[in-house]
Formats: structure tokens, sequence, C-alpha cells
């Protein structure tokens, strides 16, 4: 065991989240009244897969735009879709929506605990804890990875990840107290984030170095301890981007599957080698640029080439959206990527 009491963790932790908490937009102070379930939710959304730091700015745009649940139920897909664009994982924006109307047409208030939250579209385990702790103080077990590995690191639990995962939530559980359970969570995400860190922890500054049992034994970055990840497989595709009149051609991609219901440059095939010139939108007289654009998914690397084309006939396969102004479309990151290499090599 280490040598401190659960509640001397959680009240080690939680004084030094009074002095070192985070100033996040959608956090209210420690010990200030809680924040607003729309602003917990709509964060814990965007936080999932997506860094603070990104995130910061694009809440801030969204909470403007969009300041209550009820606005946003109202918001058409294609702006939802649009005002994602570059956040990636893009079944959460059209399970936000989804939400957003579920919430509003129930009476326009989020439920209060980890049950009711987790039958709303987009709201699994660690999203509808984290919502009922922070929004609603409830005394919910919130384990995202920076908190894993803290608790990984405190209780020096020896099991590779993921398979420690059990053994990680019941740790966390003896720890959570009964008060402040958000500020609890949030707490143990900002020591992972700034003190407990993947590399070099700074276990000198911790509130818990006395307590952390990976520290006593002189290596805490072994824990927790994890399998080699195998290499993603290669994929390859050609981005068309084929122009009349200043103009590009965009196409919608299928609602279901990657980068869904997302405006996009049209694509031939995803597949084992580079596919060429198959499924074109249209035919033009392809150029291939020399340059190609890479993009990790989650279970892939996908490497596309890029060929240009201009188109001679008008064609009804999408939108034709104004070229100097391809910013303004709304475009996924790699499509982003892929317009502007193709506007340097212009
Ligand atoms: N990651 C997920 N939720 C978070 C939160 N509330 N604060 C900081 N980082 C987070």
């Amino acid at each position: 065991m280490p040598a401190k009491l659960p509640s001397d963790i959680a009240g080690s932790l939680l004084d030094w989240y009074d002095r070192h908490a985070r100033d996040l937009p959608w956090r209210s102070p420690p010990g200030a009244p809680r924040a607003e379930p729309y602003r917990v939710w709509l964060s814990e959304i965007m936080l999932q897969q997506t860094t603070v730091a990104t995130v910061r700015p694009r809440f801030e745009e969204f909470v403007a735009r969009w300041p209550d649940v009820e606005s946003l139920a109202r918001a058409s897909d294609a702006d939802l879709m649009a005002a994602w664009a570059g956040l990636g994982y893009y079944a959460r924006a059209r399970n936000l929506i989804a939400c957003a109307r579920a919430v509003t047409a129930d009476g326009g208030r989020f439920p209060g605990t980890e049950e009711g939250l987790r039958r709303l579209p987009g709201v699994g385990a660690y999203t509808a804890a984290a919502i009922a702790a922070i929004a609603f103080g409830e005394r919910a077990v919130v384990v995202d990875a920076n908190v894993a590995r803290v608790v990984a690191r405190l209780f020096a639990i020896p099991e590779p990840l993921p398979a420690a995962m059990p053994a990680i939530r019941a740790a966390t559980e003896s720890v959570t107290p009964d008060a402040r359970a958000g500020d609890f969570a949030q707490a143990m995400m900002d020591l992972g984030s700034a003190i407990c860190t993947p590399r070099n922890p700074s276990c000198l500054l911790c509130p818990l170095a006395t307590a952390c049992r990976a520290f006593a034994s002189g290596d805490p970055e072994r824990f927790p301890d994890k399998k080699a990840k195998a290499a993603k497989p290669q994929r390859y595709g050609t981005i068309f981007w084929a122009e009349r009149e200043g103009r590009v051609l965009l196409v919608r991609r299928p609602p279901k599957g990657l980068l869904g219901g997302m405006r996009a440059l049209p694509t031939g095939p995803w597949v084992a080698a580079p596919p060429g010139l198959d499924e074109q939108p249209l035919a033009a007289d392809w150029t291939m640029l020399d340059e190609t654009v890479v993009h990790v998914f989650t279970h892939f690397r996908l490497e596309l080439a890029l060929a240009v084309g201009r188109a001679e006939a008008h064609s009804n396969a999408g939108e034709w959206w104004p070229a100097a102004d391809i910013e303004s479309a709304g475009l996924p990151t790699v499509f982003a990527k892929a317009a502007a290499a193709i506007r340097r090599a212009e």
C-alpha cells in the first residue's frame, strides 16, 4: 500500500489543484460553482482524441456561435460539419448534433447521472463519468489516458496496457473522494499533463510523490508497461483537383465511415498499391504532381498522390467551389493539406 491513506491522496492532490489548476475555458476555477453541463459535455467530446491546445480556440468559437444546447440543436448538419473541420474523428461531430437534438427534444437539460448520460449519442463510459463528476459533482470514476498513467504509477500496477485497465479503474475508485469529484478528476488530468508526464516525469514537484510506488521503485517511467505497437498498414490513393473557370470540384463523403459526411476533394479508392487515375470523378487531362500528401489515421497510414486537371465540361458530380477560397470550404485536414500543396504548385 502507498504510505498515504486514500483520503490523504485526494486531499494532497486537491490542495495542489487549488494552487495549480489550468485555466481552461470550459472549467470553473477550483471550489467555484460547477461549470454548465453544456460546456462540459462539448469540451469532453472535443477533447476525446484531440489535445487541449487544439481544442481551446475551437471550443471558444463553438460556444460563441452556439452558446447553448438548443442553439446547437438548431444548427444545420452542414454548418456543424464545416465548423468541426480539422478536429478529426468526424463521427464525433455527427454524434454531437444528434446528442444536442436528443437533449433539446427532452426539455433541454442534460441527465445528471452517469447512467442517464450513457444513453446519449456519442457519450461512452469515460465521457459520462467525466460529465457526471465535473458538471454534476457525482462521485464518478474518471479514467482517461493521463489519469491511467498517474494511477498506474501511484500503485505500480505491473500489467501492460490495456490489460491493466481493470486494476487501474479499481485503484482510481479507491482514491476518488466523495466531495469535489469533478475537481479531483481534473486535478488528476492536470497532474498527468504537467508533472506525471510519459517521459521524464517531474517527481520532485509531485504532490503525490511520497505515496507513489513507482517513484519509490526509482524508475517511474517503467509504468504503465506498454506492449510494442504493431506497424500501421499502408494505403495509397489519389486526390483529384479538377478545376474549371476558377472553381474546383468538391464532393460530400458518404455519411458513414472515415471523414463521413464531410465536404472533400474527390479521391479514387484507398488501396494497398498506388491506384493512379482509377475512379477519376470526370474525364480530364490529368497531371500527377511530384509531391504527395501523407495522413495518419488511427488504423492505417494513407499516402495520396495529387492529380490536377482542367475539366472541359460542367459536371453535376458535386459542387464547384471557388479555388481561391478553398480555405473556407471546411475541408478535413488531409484535404486542406492537399489543397495547399496543389495551390503552391500552381
Ligand atoms: N481532457 C479531457 N477532459 C479534460 C478536462 N476537463 N480538462 C483537461 N483535459 C481534459
